[in-house]
């Protein structure tokens, strides 16, 4: 290995060396029916026709007024998007449907037990429903245009009927990953200044029914400690004539049963209110390299505009199509490509409760089947689970897609070819999205009918988003030079998030400090966005993903720092110090591996691993479980004290550690090694 594989144990060192693959290409029948065949979009969308291109994709919406200024610079790097614009998001999901949609299902929930009924929602139902919440939000809960509101809850039709409530009285909501521990959603509720938590009793989970409510009393315990109070909390019920969280009582008169209010509002319709282009929609919290997450706060006309925009051109989406997205509402996926993107073309969105593999392998595929899905949307992490599990599984089921999305994280060309040959039986197109949080919508993706098909590479990048991929000075790497960096976008698009709720120095920093040219201008093209991810181009202009730069992890798909894990272990108090690496996973793509050292004088034992996993557990939730708790005698430190958690991740990955030689430590290393990878030296330097 060179020097340079040797210093960066990241993603990319070890992606880069993936081969060149070849094309697939969509196929006729798809080409056919799509809603983009037109190559000329990309031209339409050159930054010679920036920012007023975009304009495209916001006439997919219906807006109350028009806006005057396509996109304001004025308060760099917030970029604002039509403003003078006025718009509604539940409006545009909901009710402008009924016209010609009221009969067809919008929803259709897939409940975990199969013995259970599958709930649709038509649009008219939704409507009514989404009112009556809205009434009950508004008079019960006392919210107004602009509060906040947190919501913990399960994938059940309860969450988007909430979401879009919100979305009509300009509420802005921050859903929190129903998986996320209380304590998570606690913090999350303070920092966004919630005063109302909405909650569920319980769901299903791996055939088991879970109680939820207890969350939701840690969260308020929690944002109290941090001096938020929360004097609401609407509790919606799985089943809607019992409480299945017995042990976890309503707390008088700040717990409510949303059922038992509702029935105050029966018939009550709210008129939507007409708000700004750039009033925000809602927060999403995600992780970063400090212990804290950030709350990204997305706008509506912009957010919305982008959302529907990709779900008709990249999703492919038509009304008459059945579309699943295996995703969590409580991710973005779940935000833009479960709720806002495709209820705003008035698809049918498929919503199930559970695990994909309860319960067995065939599950997905049954509902598939069932349902008559024509296009599915789900992540590597997915995929690669559902191989392992039924490789043979599809064939058995008379399902077609059309269509099938991965997004989340890399996926390896060996997984794909499965998901296209076995899963999409050969017929469906796939597009590997690339994009995040911040980002509202996808980024980098094939267009379906006018791009083939490169397993592993996202593709070119989305009309109207024009990325280079720079070096650490700011250099641009030429697209074919085989040379990964960072991948920036040089211009500024309607989906991006405002900024970071409460935040704006972060905001800058975080995602525009490092390539900014003139941290006064006014001018877009100063200020490229950094999101924090390595790429290569190839010749062709695909981009290939290889992972983060920073100190994320990408577990299954979903992003935890490091640092949060960390702060979660220093909770034990025997714990001196904790370093998390990533581990390489066959299944979830990466798992944290974490280190601790422990306080003078102290001996390690399996009490205090255990309440470190417990630690880890309710700080943040199930998902941010490290798949080995190593206690080591000490940290491999710089001279200058600095963990060397690059030494630690070769040492868990079995890669080469490299030159140690000059570190403060360098025989702790070694002992290190011998401890999670006992003496075998093959293993080592092979
Ligand atoms: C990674 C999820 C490779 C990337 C939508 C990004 C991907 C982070 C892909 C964002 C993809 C997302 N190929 N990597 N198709 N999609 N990523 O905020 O590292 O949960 O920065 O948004 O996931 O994760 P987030």
């Amino acid at each position: 290995m060179s020097e340079k594989e040797i210093a960066e144990v990241s993603e990319a060192a070890i992606a880069v060396h993936w081969q060149e693959e070849g094309y697939f290409q969509p196929s006729a029948k798809f080409i056919a029916q799509a809603n983009m065949t037109d190559t000329n979009i990309y031209n339409r969308f050159s930054l010679d026709n920036f920012p007023e291109c975009f304009k495209e994709y916001a006439d997919l919406l219906s807006w109350y007024k028009y806006w005057e200024t396509t996109l304001d610079t004025s308060d760099a790097p917030c970029w604002k998007w039509f403003v003078g614009g006025k718009i509604n998001a539940s409006y545009n999901c909901v009710d402008r449907h009924l016209a010609q949609h009221k009969n067809k299902a919008a929803i259709i929930w897939v409940p975990e037990p199969e013995e259970e009924a599958h709930v649709a929602l038509t649009y008219q139902e939704l409507y009514v429903r989404v009112n009556e919440m809205a009434a009950l939000l508004q008079d019960a809960a006392k919210l107004k245009t602009g509060d906040r509101v947190t919501i913990h809850m399960p994938m059940v039709p309860e969450l988007p009927i909430t979401m879009l409530a919100c979305a009509r009285l300009g509420v802005i909501h921050s859903v929190v990953f129903g998986g996320f521990s209380g304590r998570a959603c606690g913090e999350r509720a303070a920092d966004s200044g919630s005063r109302v938590l909405i909650t569920m009793d319980g769901y299903y989970r791996n055939g088991t029914l879970i109680n939820h409510k207890e969350k939701a009393d840690t969260a308020v315990a929690v944002a109290a400690s941090e001096g938020q109070t929360v004097d609401t909390v609407l509790v919606w019920q799985r089943y809607q004539d019992k409480y299945i969280a017995e042990e976890n009582p309503m707390v008088e008169g700040r717990d409510h049963f949303v059922y038992d209010l509702l029935k105050q509002y029966r018939g009550k319709r709210v008129d939507p209110v007409q708000l700004p282009a750039e009033a925000p929609l809602f927060l999403m919290y995600t992780s970063g390299t400090t212990g804290r997450p950030k709350g990204c706060q997305h706008s509506t006309g912009g957010y919305l505009a982008y959302a529907a925009g990709t779900s008709k051109f990249v999703q492919d989406i038509h009304p008459n199509d059945v579309y699943w997205c295996m995703a969590d509402i409580g991710w973005i996926t779940g935000h833009s490509y479960i709720v806002y993107g495709p209820l705003a073309l008035a698809a049918t969105s498929v919503m199930y409760e559970g695990v994909p593999g309860f319960p067995d392998a065939g599950r997905a595929w049954r509902i598939a089947e069932q349902l008559d899905v024509n296009i599915f949307h789900t992540a590597p992490t997915t995929v690669r689970m559902l191989r392992k599990a039924g490789p043979d599984e599809p064939a058995k089921y008379n399902y077609h897609f059309k269509h099938m999305t991965t997004v989340g994280e890399p996926i390896e060309p060996e997984v794909w070819r499965w998901y296209h040959e076995v899963v999409g039986k050969g017929e469906a197109v796939i597009v590997d999205t690339w994009w995040q949080t911040e980002t509202g919508g996808f980024l980098c993706s094939t267009m379906p009918a006018l791009h083939p098909m490169k397993p592993g590479s996202a593709g070119p990048a989305m009309p109207g988003i024009h990325p280079a991929i720079l070096d650490e000075n700011g250099d641009p790497i030429k697209s074919g030079a085989g040379v990964a960096g960072n991948i920036v976008i040089q211009n500024p698009w309607p989906g991006a998030f405002q900024t970071i709720w409460g935040n704006r120095d972060r905001y800058v920093s975080t995602y525009y400090a490092k390539y900014c040219k003139n941290p006064d201008s006014k001018d877009w093209r100063d200020w490229p966005y950094f999101p924090g991810d390595a790429a290569v181009q190839a010749p062709d202009g695909y981009f290939r993903i290889l992972g983060r730069v920073d100190d994320v992890i990408n577990v299954a798909g979903h992003r935890l720092g490091t640092k949060e894990l960390e702060s979660a272990a220093m909770v034990v108090q025997e714990v001196a110090e904790a370093a998390v690496v990533p581990l390489a996973d066959e299944l979830r793509g990466k798992v944290p591996d974490m280190y601790v050292a422990l306080k003078p004088g102290i001996e390690p034992s399996e009490a205090i691993r255990q309440r470190i996993i417990h630690a880890i557990e309710t700080e943040i939730g199930k998902i941010a479980r490290p798949r080995n708790v190593y206690i080591v005698p000490d940290m491999p430190k710089t001279r200058s004290g600095k963990i060397m958690r690059r030494v630690l991740a070769s040492i868990s990955n079995r890669a080469d550690v490299g030159d140690v030689t000059t570190l403060a430590n360098p025989e702790i290393v070694e002992e290190v090694r011998r401890m999670v990878q006992g003496d075998d030296d093959s293993a080592f330097y092979g």
